[in-house]
């Protein structure tokens, strides 16, 4: 029997339908593996479950010359060097689409929790300060009807979008590198502008872009200072695409009211200047956190590694070619 490594806890129905097909190592905590221990457990092992924060690069594929697949269940997969697993034959699987509409939620829920204030005045309440209504208690931006602005314009930028147009009658502009087919702007009503722009005109910025090393920090000081001072920021996508510091400093000095946070650079690390603001919403890394799109994801990481593993074709490969290379 083919032996696979599943490198998290996961849903113990669907380590069932791995394990009637190959024989299992299962890593069955929440705590990662460290690389050497990733190493030593991935020895003998054909497959790879992986939950998105294993490291898959030269050095561990070359230490692990049995390796066939690696099946992500997230949609995210900047810790992978896809070039390097291609040129290895390895066939390297995410898991998109699942989880595009409960992300896309979650963006909207953390962008109206930034913009209505609501962790802020629920600590406020639980710390027993309420003692009288008053006309501007907690008094923030409204979501309706204002410019939802979008870096990176995929799936989930799409999904947010349409929230923002169709449900809040929000103005909808977008930075992409691409520009949308006009069939997918249109009833959207959006329109692609520069950078500049976006930061500019944004009340609401939502960030939805892949980490790469060309979106590391793709909002810093100099972007931040573009933005309008009632505007509010929300990061759903990753870590390091925002610089922690220079948001905090933003969000202490009245450069920006707001943020909603759901990723950090270093995580599950938070920079402590986050943690001192009560103007920042912070959530851990939950955005696709649905029960029923967990599982999805999950189940589609295993679909990706029994197709892989016995001659199928796994439904979101990213570089299906190694498959008719023989790999
Ligand atoms: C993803 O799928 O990339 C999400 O961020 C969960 O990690």
């Amino acid at each position: 029997m083919q032996k696979v490594l599943i490198a998290r806890r996961i849903f113990p129905d669907i380590v069932l339908r791995l394990g009637a097909q190959f024989e299992l190592d299962i890593h069955d905590d929440d705590q990662p593996l460290q690389q050497p221990e990733l190493i030593r457990r991935l020895q003998g092992k054909v497959g790879l479950f992986a939950s998105g924060t294993e490291l898959i690069d030269a050095a561990l594929l070359d230490a692990c010359p049995e390796l066939r697949a690696v099946c992500l269940m997230t949609v995210g997969y900047n810790n992978v060097d896809l070039a390097a697993c291609t040129a290895r034959g390895v066939l390297v699987s995410n898991a998109p689409d699942v989880l595009t509409e409960t992300t896309a939620d979650f963006a909207f829920a953390l962008m109206m929790a930034a913009a209505r204030r609501v962790s802020e005045s629920e600590h406020y309440l639980r710390r027993g300060d309420w003692k009288e209504w008053r006309v501007d208690l907690f008094a923030g931006a409204d979501v309706h009807g204002a410019t939802l602005g979008i870096l990176g314009m995929g799936r989930i930028g799409q999904a947010i979008a349409r929230r923002g147009a169709l449900g809040f009658g929000m103005q909808v502009i977008y930075h992409n590198r691409s520009r949308l087919a006009p069939e997918l702007e249109a009833p959207l009503g959006a329109r692609w502008v520069e950078k500049e722009q976006l930061l500019r005109e944004a009340d609401h910025l939502v960030l939805v872009l892949p980490y790469t090393p060309e979106s590391h920090h793709a909002v810093g000081a100099a972007e931040l200072s573009l933005m309008k001072p009632s505007a509010t920021l929300t990061n759903i996508a990753r870590g390091g695409i925002v610089d922690d510091v220079a948001l905090a400093r933003a969000l202490a000095g009245g450069q920006l009211a707001a943020a909603g946070l759901d990723v950090f650079e270093g995580e599950p690390q938070v920079h402590p200047d986050l943690l001192a603001l009560s103007n920042v919403v912070l959530t851990p890394h939950i955005a696709s956190a649905s029960v029923p799109t967990r599982r999805a994801m999950c189940n589609l990481a295993v679909d990706n590694l029994i197709a892989a593993l016995t001659g199928g074709v796994p439904p979101t490969a990213l570089n299906a070619g190694v498959l008719s290379l023989g790999g």
